[in-house]
Parts: C-alpha cells; sequence; structure tokens
C-alpha cells in the first residue's frame, strides 16, 4: 500500500468546524486488529451533520466521518480475518469517536466487522448501509411480535427518507401490503413504483381520544414526535411500531389504553450496538428474503472527491434514496 492515502477529516478550533481532505498514513489510524481498505460508503443524516458546527455527533476532533464502510481487508493481527476478506462495518464509535468510512483506509476493532455475506456485493452493503440495515432490523423485531404477510396493512412513515425507502421496498419484497406516509406532495408515483400499495400525507396531529380506527397491523417508525400519539391509537389487536427515529420531535403522550386494551406494543430500535450474532442475521437476510429487486434504482453514487456537495443537499433535505460513495470511481 502506499505511504499515505486520503481522507475526508472534520477538526475544530475555537468553536469553528473545518472540513478537507488530507492526506494521512496508518499510524494516523486509530487502533484496531484489521486493516481495511475502504471500497465503498455512504451518506447519511448522521454523516452530514458531523461536518457542521454544534450537531453533538462528534465526541473528539479530528474525525473523519462516516458511519459506514464496505471493504477488503488489507491487514489482520487476529485470525478471524484475513487479507483478501470482504468486510462490512456499520455504527458502534464509527465516524462519531473513532476514524470511520470517508478515508481510504479505516483500522477497526475485530469484534466490530461483519463479513460480507454471499449474494451481497460490497457496492449494495453500502446501498443499504445503516439505513438499510436499521429498516431489516426494525422488521425483523416486528415479525417476531406478530407481524404477518396473512395480516392487513403495515405503516411506513417517513417513506421518502433512506429507512423509510428501504423499508417500504423490503416490506413489499417479503409480500406485506405497504402504506407509505410521506410530506412529499409529488412522491407519490415513486414510492408505488418502490411497492407502496397506497400513499398517504404525513400523520401530523393526535386527537383527544383514548382509542382511534384499527388501521395498522404494525408499523415502522423514523419520525417519532406527538403525532406517534396518533399511531399507537390506530394499531389493530397486538400490533406493535418499530420506532426508530425522531425527524419529526423526540416526545410524544399517550394513556394506557392502547397498551391494556389492544395489547399495543412499542419497539425500540438501536442500529448501532445490536449484539453481533442478530447483526449477522440481519445482513445475511439483507442478502437474500429481504433483498429487493430494485435496490440498485435508489442508488446514488458519488466520487470520494465529491462529498462536499453531497452532504449540503442531505443537510437541505434534498436527497432522496442512498447515497454511495464510490472510492474507485
Ligand atoms: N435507531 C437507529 O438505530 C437509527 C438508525 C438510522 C436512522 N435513525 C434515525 O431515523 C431517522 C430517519 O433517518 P433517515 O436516515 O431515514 O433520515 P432521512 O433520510 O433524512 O429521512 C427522514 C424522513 O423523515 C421525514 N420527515 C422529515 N421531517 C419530518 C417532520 N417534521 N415530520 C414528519 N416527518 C418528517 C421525511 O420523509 P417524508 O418527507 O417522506 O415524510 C424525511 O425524508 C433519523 O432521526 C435518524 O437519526 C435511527
Amino acid at each position: 500500500m502506499t505511504e499515505t492515502f486520503k481522507a475526508f477529516v472534520v477538526d475544530e478550533q475555537d468553536g469553528k468546524v473545518t472540513n478537507q481532505y488530507k492526506d494521512l498514513s496508518i499510524n494516523d489510524l486509530p487502533e484496531g486488529e484489521v486493516l481495511i481498505k475502504v471500497k465503498y460508503s455512504g451518506i447519511n443524516y448522521k454523516d452530514a451533520l458531523a461536518t457542521v458546527e454544534n450537531s453533538k455527533i462528534v465526541k473528539s476532533y479530528p474525525m473523519v466521518p462516516g458511519i459506514d464502510l464496505a471493504g477488503v481487508v488489507e491487514h489482520s493481527d487476529t485470525h478471524a480475518f484475513e487479507a483478501g476478506d470482504k468486510v462490512i462495518v456499520t455504527g458502534y464509535d464509527l465516524g462519531i469517536s473513532h476514524f470511520g468510512g470517508f478515508s481510504e483506509y479505516a483500522r477497526v476493532k475485530e469484534e466490530w466487522i461483519v463479513p460480507l455475506p454471499k449474494d451481497l456485493t460490497l457496492e449494495e452493503a453500502m446501498i443499504y448501509g445503516t439505513a438499510g440495515y436499521t429498516a431489516g432490523l426494525a422488521i425483523e423485531k416486528l415479525e417476531h411480535n406478530g407481524l404477518s404477510v396473512e395480516k392487513e396493512d403495515v405503516l411506513v412513515r417517513g417513506a421518502t427518507g433512506g429507512v423509510g425507502t428501504l423499508a417500504v421496498m423490503m416490506l413489499d419484497s417479503i409480500g406485506f401490503d405497504v402504506v407509505a406516509s410521506t410530506g412529499k406532495q409529488n412522491a407519490e408515483a415513486q414510492l408505488k413504483s418502490l411497492g407502496a400499495k397506497e400513499v398517504i400525507p404525513r400523520i401530523s396531529e393526535s386527537d383527544n381520544k383514548p382509542l382511534g380506527k384499527r388501521t395498522w397491523q404494525g408499523a415502522i417508525d423514523p419520525v417519532g414526535g406527538e403525532s406517534l400519539s396518533q399511531i399507537i391509537k390506530q394499531l389493530d389487536y397486538d400490533g406493535s411500531i418499530a420506532l426508530i427515529g425522531m425527524t419529526g420531535g423526540t416526545n410524544f403522550d399517550s394513556s394506557v389504553f392502547p397498551f391494556i386494551l389492544r395489547g399495543t406494543s412499542i419497539i425500540g430500535i438501536d442500529s448501532v450496538y445490536t449484539e453481533m450474532r442478530q447483526r449477522k442475521h440481519i445482513w445475511r437476510r439483507l442478502a437474500k428474503d429481504l433483498k429487493p429487486d430494485q435496490l440498485h434504482d435508489i442508488k446514488q453514487v458519488i466520487k470520494f472527491n465529491d462529498i462536499e456537495s453531497s452532504i449540503k443537499q442531505v443537510l437541505e433535505h434534498e436527497n432522496s434514496g442512498r447515497i454511495v460513495i464510490d472510492f474507485e470511481a
């Protein structure tokens, strides 16, 4: 390998955050047993936030952002991996307090690494990235709680976002009737082409009634906030919500009635520290039964040199689908 390599580095001085491509050497990388040549990464909303001031994402500066990476092992100090292995790393401290995926090389702890499942390419792993992995984890947990293709509609909120789009596609690919909720008026045709049976506007408020019409067998919710109270009231008997995010707010109110009269459950989803056995299982599902036919249709591939303009797009909510960084493009 070369003496130096390029990385996108975020730094802070006197409260001002700067973003710069820099030449690093292997000695600049944090400790870890496995050195990976990064082939693909992706831009999540969290990555975009990591590049701006006061976002509270980055725990220590300087930092290389990138909570996701896929690549090939260059060198390993552990028997668990060897040079040439194709691997995925998402979550943990990556891009937060440990140099992440926006770099030609990354060095990580062996316990963070998932071997690339067969039937999945490195590029496909990053079309999914944390967004797809999280959607897959949510589906798995809802299924364990009774979600079934024999039953009626599943609601996906924030449907044009990274998590939402992939949740719509995956649920459709395994046979669910998906109702997509979106705030974007012009997104109906695209969401239907990706697998939504019906597209509805954002559910933005909650009424004062203790229970609503039983409408959903389950819901995937990257939105949260006050409107979550309304979804809770609309679940059918033994229905569950996979609660993932907070683009609509952090707090919600609820009475006990949906829980004690309809057996409603709220299942929290954490993609960052998922236990490794389950993490590998979800990635195997993403390679097989959850893999949508149209996975490649939602990718926007960019060069490593073009990260800054894509980050701007994400911060201004002008992106759609998944932004994949191809280090060899
Ligand atoms: N728990 C975890 O491990 C985990 C993992 C990944 C992501 N997340 C979180 O999940 C959330 C979504 O992530 P993402 O990657 O899908 O983000 P994203 O690509 O930015 O999508 C978020 C979507 O939320 C909807 N939205 C935005 N503002 C809204 C508002 N005020 N009210 C209602 N809906 C709104 C929009 O969809 P529409 O315009 O279609 O409504 C938007 O596209 C974030 O909060 C993220 O931090 C959590």
